[in-house]
């Protein structure tokens, strides 16, 4: 070809071709659960590193690359992939992706994508409409659920504050606060720290004994923060909790911040999906009344990571977080005139057309098929919760709400180790047989699934109790 050789069209066609006939055979091995895949391959970070020299002097073939990649890879369709909150995604996703790939339209302004700028902006209402918000709801996609807090609570900050932070900075006003449930993710308060308000400006608010936060306890710490000098200008719920998988009761929650004019961030990371789900949306009664929410599409929605909206009930709060303009790319004055240029509202300039993705699934399939997908695993995670309970070795920290369950191996004798589940952690990680993860709760580990995979069966997970059951034994001699 005359030109740029690595644009070859004909290329292109024949190591696509091959390249997905190698992904199917890959998916079908991984569908079938084959026992010979590995869930996770066990390899020493510091091994893998020699493996992966940047040692480009001798080139290799795509098809090799992609074989190393997949051996060396986690195989998140494995029916008994059960670990961390990312999910096993729709092979739609990954040819979502590819165009993505291919067009690069990344839409910090219209005119560099415009198809999934308008994508971003219905998608964003029509989840919004799930959540029982009208027509005035609006939102944007960002790169992951972390990023997703730090721009809604900046949003908040700034609608809240009594003073322009964004311009001003934090000397600007009185000394800000958010009350924050005690058992959020990590990258609530992380975020409020970057937004500089320090521990003192995090006042955590205590759980109940579901790890959800207590509304009765929120007066108590509204007069902590004043009693430090500080206004309270936001209360940051979940919906759900990452470690327990159990919903914060955001009905009273937001009773509490409409008498005291708080602004309700809801963490929906996870748990928003719920709203597509007839039976289990019920868990998020309360959540229309929010300010913001955060939605992953990458956790519950089968949408290859990332993919995150972050929603306001007021559309014009969404052009909140960054008052500041840059001018080479923003012609106008007024940011809500300029809907279509969602860099003003994105901590990103540049960024992927990650609504794509979800809007695939929604538009090829429909959302009567992620809807149920949700309520099967919310389902079989409470399905599960039942059958630890059945059994006399097991215990768990709360019976689970949705697909996410923690739980210990706890026969006669198990408390006299206290490293027994992280060390039966560890042998099902070598055994490369299942994927589990394990968290803190009441100065405890315990085991942890998320039954995010809509492969997993309860055959399956009484074979992780087996395992489980297997390892424990073993280690308690
Ligand atoms: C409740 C909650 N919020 C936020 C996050 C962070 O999301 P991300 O991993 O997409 O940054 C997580 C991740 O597990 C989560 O569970």
């Amino acid at each position: 070809m005359a030109g740029f050789a690595p644009f070859d069209p004909d290329t292109f066609r024949a190591q696509g071709h091959r390249l997905v006939d190698r992904l199917a055979d890959y998916l079908a091995q991984a569908v079938s659960g084959d026992p010979e895949l590995p869930v996770l391959p066990h390899a020493d970070p510091n091994q893998l590193l020699a493996q992966w020299s940047c040692d480009f002097e001798q080139p290799i073939s795509f098809e090799a690359l992609t074989e190393r990649v997949l051996a060396g890879s986690n195989h998140l369709h494995h029916p008994r992939y059960m670990g961390h909150q990312v999910t096993a995604p729709l092979p739609l996703g990954a040819l979502c992706e590819l165009i993505d790939g291919l067009l690069n339209n990344a839409n910090a302004v219209y005119e560099m994508g415009p198809v999934v700028t308008a994508i971003e902006r219905n998608l964003s209402r029509w989840l919004g409409a799930r959540l029982g918000w009208d027509a005035r709801c609006d939102g944007f996609f960002t790169s992951g659920g972390s990023l997703g807090n730090l721009t809604a609570l900046l949003a908040a900050r700034q609608v809240q504050a009594g003073f322009d932070v964004f311009t001003d900075g934090l000397l600007g006003g009185e000394p800000l606060a958010v009350l924050v449930s005690e058992s959020a993710h990590y990258s609530v308060t992380r975020s409020l720290q970057i937004m500089g308000l320090g521990q003192p400006g995090v006042i955590k608010v205590p759980v109940d004994e579901r790890y959800r936060l207590r509304p009765e306890a929120l007066p108590a710490a509204l007069a902590q923060a004043r009693a430090a000098g500080r206004r309270p200008i936001a209360v940051a719920a979940s919906a759900c909790c990452t470690a327990t998988g159990t919903f914060d009761p955001l009905g009273p929650i937001a009773d509490f911040c409409a008498e005291h004019g708080l602004w309700l961030h809801v963490d929906g990371a996870h748990g928003a999906s719920a709203a597509l789900s007839e039976r289990y949306r019920e868990l998020l009664a309360g959540i229309e009344r929010a300010d913001s929410v955060l939605w992953d599409a990458h956790k519950m929605l089968l949408t290859p990571a990332l993919c995150t909206a972050v929603l306001f009930r007021n559309g014009d709060h969404s052009f909140a977080a960054f008052t500041q303009q840059a001018s080479y790319l923003l012609h106008q004055q007024n940011p809500r005139d300029e809907w279509y240029n969602l860099c003003g509202r994105t901590v990103e300039c540049t960024k992927t057309m990650t609504a794509l993705r979800l809007y695939a699934a929604l538009a090829v399939l429909g959302p009567r098929v992620l809807g149920d997908y949700v309520t099967d695993r919310f389902d079989l995670g409470r399905r599960f919760g039942q059958m630890l309970d059945e059994a006399d070795d097991f215990e768990m920290p709360v019976a689970p709400e949705c697909n996410i369950v923690c739980f210990a191996y706890s026969p006669p004798g198990a408390a006299a180790m206290p490293g027994l589940q992280a060390a039966i952690r560890q042998r099902l990680l070598a055994d490369e047989r299942f994927h589990i993860v394990q968290t803190q709760l009441g100065g405890r580990v315990w085991l942890r699934v998320t039954i995010i995979n809509p492969l997993t069966t309860e055959e399956d997970l009484v074979a992780l109790m087996a395992a489980t059951r297997a390892a424990g034994q073993e280690l308690l001699g």
